[in-house]
């Protein structure tokens, strides 16, 4: 069935050629538009320009120019179809298609457009009626939020009833079953139905990169003893630890300024918007995670992470920072005054006042976490003093350009007043370990190491969108709730997050980082659904339906994990079997590309890589990406 005109503008229009380039190409800004270098030959000096305005590309090295389309099509070897779809995955269109009907696409074109009549629902509500005048007053005259913000963030007001909306989506055929999926109502105890999640709230919607709604935050209006939002539980088109409120209206500003504000709240967003700081993100009360982070990436290399004065914000903040690092991205921490927030800063100071600020009190992470370090560190005795010096050279230690490392380590050095040699020192062991973890990694990943065809690659496949588990993750999931903290930190230090499979399995995984580096790991947050209902969902599944393996899994040298086994042993067998899986589905695709390949060069360097690969699958076979056996 060919693409319709209309289906290939819409996606057009919703595809940004620098975010598309930029998933391939590391782009400066120059003048108006950007420059790199030409991923479709060698070059030394940038001369592949990239011109946001009229959204085409062109290489002056080697005269290859044109659109969106042609740009992936190249860089892909996809036809003009293949590309068309490409992108409209990306950007969440649907393109009907007869050879593969695929319900979840169906049933996300469903669940978007439910979510769009919602947002229109709640603004008119909020604009256009009585019932939403109190909420307008709250808005404009409490909040102080302009009219053009309220437009500009699509605010709106969800109103007092158990079906305000049900009764007008229902006039508007849709149906329940969609309003459930959308996240939109929610099944009432004794199964005889659905009401309205969002009752007299003002409604916050949020905005994947390219403008669509995909979910909702709901505040109370008064402090009352609710809690004070509500928002989206996890659906097919809505995953939390992706998203980060306000990319949509921020991304032109976060690349102009080449940095990203990183808030916490909804309402900071909204509030340095308006104030003419327009290059804020919030993280929206989660910790920050990875995904979030490469979604900054594409836009800048520079956090700055605001966080409130309290203990608990600048926990959040520590923990940021070697993600941030890690990723390749230069991070600054500004700490606010004590009981303030971005948007009661900026709404009394001015956005003048709140740059200043942030100016004179930015902190590189070094001085930050040292900072910290001390703070927290009651003792005073030399053990701990160089136990707050390691934590801050193991964040140095992520960054991947060594002469920033070598920066930062000077920078400790004045700051901490420990010789160089010896942060260095203390830095290659803390390399030595690190150096495993990332040969591991890239054994998965295995075309996360060339530039041109990044990770991004793998992660835009379809197979990847769907997220199912892999058996072998339950297994694994299980084995960390069920024996907690000493074998999750087995089993973290020899898997990275990533070979997760996205969605409720990577969260889950997260999630357990983020209580095993709190110091407490309890599964019952898991399974309350204070993680998201994806997470809550595949907890209840792994705990309760026990997994037993099935022996056709048995491959190799391998043992197929069985229950009564020791769980370190059930792990490495686990482990082993999905590192398989995911190598082996690298050399699959990297098969295909040898046969389409047509050049000499480009087939023998292909081939280098099949090597490299077939390398990595016999490490695995013989268990050496183990911790233990490179230290
Ligand atoms: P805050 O409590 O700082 O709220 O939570 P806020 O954004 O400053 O809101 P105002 O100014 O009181 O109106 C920060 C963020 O944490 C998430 C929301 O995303 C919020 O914006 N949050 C907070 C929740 O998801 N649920 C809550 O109950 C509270
Ligand atoms: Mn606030």
């Amino acid at each position: 069935m060919a693409i319709s005109d209309h289906k290939i503008e819409e996606v057009r229009s919703a595809s940004d050629i620098v975010d598309v380039v930029g998933n391939y190409v590391r782009l400066k800004k120059r003048g108006s538009g950007f420059v790199g270098l030409c991923p479709f030959h060698n070059e030394k000096t940038p001369s592949f320009n990239v011109n946001p305005r009229m959204q085409i590309f062109k290489c002056f090295g080697c005269g290859v120019g044109g659109d969106v389309f042609q740009f992936l099509m190249r860089v892909e070897r996809l036809s003009f179809p293949e590309a068309v779809r490409a992108l409209a995955e990306n950007a969440g269109i649907v393109i009907p298609d007869d050879s593969n009907p695929g319900p979840q696409a169906d049933a996300s074109e469903a669940v978007y457009h439910a979510l769009r009549f919602a947002a229109r629902f709640f603004h008119q509500q909020l604009v256009e009626t009585d019932e939403g005048r109190t909420a307008l007053h709250y808005l404009v005259d409490i909040r102080g939020i302009s009219t053009s913000s309220i437009r500009k963030f699509g605010l709106g007001y969800a109103p007092d009833g158990w079906d305000t909306l049900l009764n007008a989506a229902r006039a508007a055929s849709i149906s329940e079953e969609v309003l459930l999926k959308a996240g939109l109502v929610v099944e009432r105890n004794d199964g005889s139905g659905v009401y309205d999640r969002y009752r007299n709230r003002v409604i916050f919607p949020i905005f994947s990169k390219v403008g669509k709604v995909i979910g909702f935050g709901g505040r109370v209006l008064s402090d009352a003893d609710q809690p004070k939002y509500i928002n989206s539980p996890e659906t097919i088109v809505y995953h939390k630890s992706h998203v980060l409120y306000g990319l949509f209206q921020a991304r032109q500003d976060i690349r102009r300024q080449g940095e990203a504000i990183l808030v916490e709240g909804y309402t900071d967003v909204i509030s340095l918007a308006q104030a003419g700081v327009g290059h804020v993100v919030a993280s929206s009360g989660t910790a920050l995670t990875v995904e979030q982070i490469d979604a900054i990436k594409k836009y800048c290399d520079r956090v700055i992470l605001i966080y409130d004065a309290d203990t608990a914000g600048a926990a959040a903040a520590v923990r940021g920072i070697d993600l941030i690092l890690e990723r390749g991205l230069a991070v600054y921490v500004v700490r606010l005054p004590d009981k303030e927030d971005p948007d009661t800063f900026v709404r009394r100071e001015g956005a003048e006042a709140f740059m200043r600020f942030l100016h004179d009190n930015r902190m590189d992470f070094v001085t930050f976490k040292y900072n910290v370090e001390r703070d927290e560190d009651d003792l005073n005795t030399p053990e701990s003093e160089a136990a707050g010096q390691r934590s801050v050279v193991a964040s140095i230690a992520r960054i991947p350009d060594p002469l920033v490392r070598a920066q930062y380590v000077r920078r400790a050095s004045e700051i901490m007043g420990v010789p160089e040699g010896t942060l260095e020192r203390t830095m290659a062991g803390l390399a030595r370990q690190r150096r495993g973890r990332r040969g591991r990694r890239r054994s998965t990943e295995p075309q996360a190491s060339s530039g041109a065809n990044g990770p991004e690659q793998t992660q835009s496949q379809p197979a990847v969108a769907v997220a199912v588990p892999a058996p072998e993750e339950k297994v694994l999931l299980r084995l960390m709730l069920e024996f907690g903290p000493d074998i999750v930190e087995f089993i973290l230090s020899n898997m990275s997050l990533d070979e997760f499979t996205p969605g409720p399995s990577r969260d889950a995984v997260a999630a357990l980082v983020a209580m095993y580096q709190a110091g407490q790991v309890d599964k019952t947050k898991l399974l309350d659904g204070s993680t998201g209902e994806g997470v809550q969902h595949l907890a209840a599944e792994v705990l309760t339906d026990r997994h037993e393996p099935s022996t056709n899994w048995s491959r190799q040298n391998i043992d197929v994990p069985t229950l009564n086994q020791d769980p370190r042993e059930s792990a490495t067998s686990a482990m082993a079997l999905l590192k398989l899986d995911r190598i082996d589905q690298a050399i699959r695709q990297l098969n295909s590309r040898i046969r389409s390949e047509v050049g000499e060069e480009q087939v023998r360097s292909l081939q280098r890589q099949m090597m490299e690969l077939h390398a990595i699958r016999r490490d695995i076979q013989d268990r050496r990406f183990l911790s233990w056996n490179e230290v």
